[in-house]
């Protein structure tokens, strides 16, 4: 542990070459497995976290809007739902740059209800930054940066009482089931009773309205998505060509989630110079990226309720106005549940 600045203290969960050697062996296993199936979370090089941000500011991306909204409108309302329940340490996994969470961190701190942010990342830089604007943003706030990866390093947070484990943009929707078992399990593991989570997700609705958020005109979905073939080409040195793939996006209406693929056009072999590593695609073969689940909140709710937690409260945004005989579908939701 070091401190950079009087109230930053960092902590470093991560080897300095753990992404690389963590990247090396999720890439291996994916190009090797049947069917071949990347991590989402390789998506996100300067390039790809550069393309995602300018898909969070496409109209057909309600996503981030509406998400955004939602934290305008409510944030009062669940600092005083964390009062009640004696929270003064805001957590946030996968916190990035933090931009969004300003809106909650705004409310608490108004409010005297927080005492310290622990943000935790596996990109070190950015942390470093986002650690060092807010705590210049709130004076006198203690900021306890985790420089680790969520779905692994959860038990080594900052003890209790008193969190509030924070997950926002629906990157929950990014994990298969059994995977998003296993990591609201964690948190529960992690908590004591009483501790608090409040998740983001993205809501089940209209399907049309859901995959036109992933195949937009402007070709940024698809340009996010097959940027992950230059991750492979430069960190393994391989000859992936993004030409030889077609971007297939689809809604899969049994799990209730866009499925995002690449699919080789033609039989095709690709060398993994790095990883000493031949792979060979036949024609239509796909290779898959990322789900994104929409939940239904019934569903969320049972999810929370199996894993250890009780709902405490749903905040939904409302979708855009539908025809009349419609009932009208929210668009994005907060829960903020507790564990038992
Ligand atoms: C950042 C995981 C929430 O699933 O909507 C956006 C990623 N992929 N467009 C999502 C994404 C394609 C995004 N999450």
């Amino acid at each position: 542990m070091s401190s950079s600045s009087s109230n930053v203290v960092i902590d470093r969960l991560l080897p300095d070459n753990w992404a690389e050697g963590q990247m090396r062996s999720d890439m291996l296993q994916a190009l090797t497995s049947t069917p071949k199936r990347l991590s989402p979370k390789w998506l996100y090089d300067d390039r790809g976290s550069e393309l995602f941000d300018q898909i969070t500011r496409l109209p057909e991306y309600y996503l981030t809007e509406a998400e955004r909204s939602l934290l305008v409108k409510q944030s009062p309302h669940i600092v005083a739902e964390a009062a009640k329940h004696g929270i003064s340490t805001v957590v946030e996994l996968g916190s990035g740059t933090s931009d969004k969470t300003t809106t909650l961190l705004d409310a608490f701190w108004e409010a005297d209800q927080v005492k310290t942010f622990v943000p935790l990342d596996v990109s070190e830089q950015t942390l470093l930054d986002a650690a060092n604007s807010l705590s210049e943003r709130y004076q006198g706030l203690e900021v306890h940066a985790v420089v680790g990866d969520f779905t692994q390093h959860l038990a080594k947070l900052p003890a209790g009482p008193g969190r509030m484990i924070v997950f926002l943009g629906s990157t929950i929707g990014n994990f298969f089931v059994e995977e998003r078992r296993a990591l609201l399990g964690a948190m529960a593991d992690t908590l004591q009773p009483g501790e608090l989570i409040l998740l983001g997700a993205d809501l089940y609705k209209q399907v049309e309205r859901i995959i036109h958020a992933y195949s937009d005109s402007a070709g940024l979905t698809e340009a996010f998505t097959k940027n992950v073939l230059d991750v492979l080409n430069r960190e393994f040195d391989a000859d992936f060509s993004k030409d030889a793939f077609d971007f297939v996006p689809f809604w899969d209406p049994q799990e209730n989630r866009i499925d995002v693929r690449l699919r080789a056009q033609m039989p095709h072999r690709v060398s993994v110079r790095d990883l000493n590593l031949e792979v060979d695609f036949g024609e239509g073969e796909e290779l898959q990226i990322e789900v994104s689940t929409k939940f239904k909140p019934e569903q969320l709710a049972a999810e929370l309720d199996s894993t250890g937690f009780e709902l405490v409260t749903t905040w939904l945004a409302d979708g855009p106005a539908e025809a009349s005989h419609t009932p009208p579908q929210p668009d994005f939701g907060l829960f903020l549940a507790r564990r038992r």
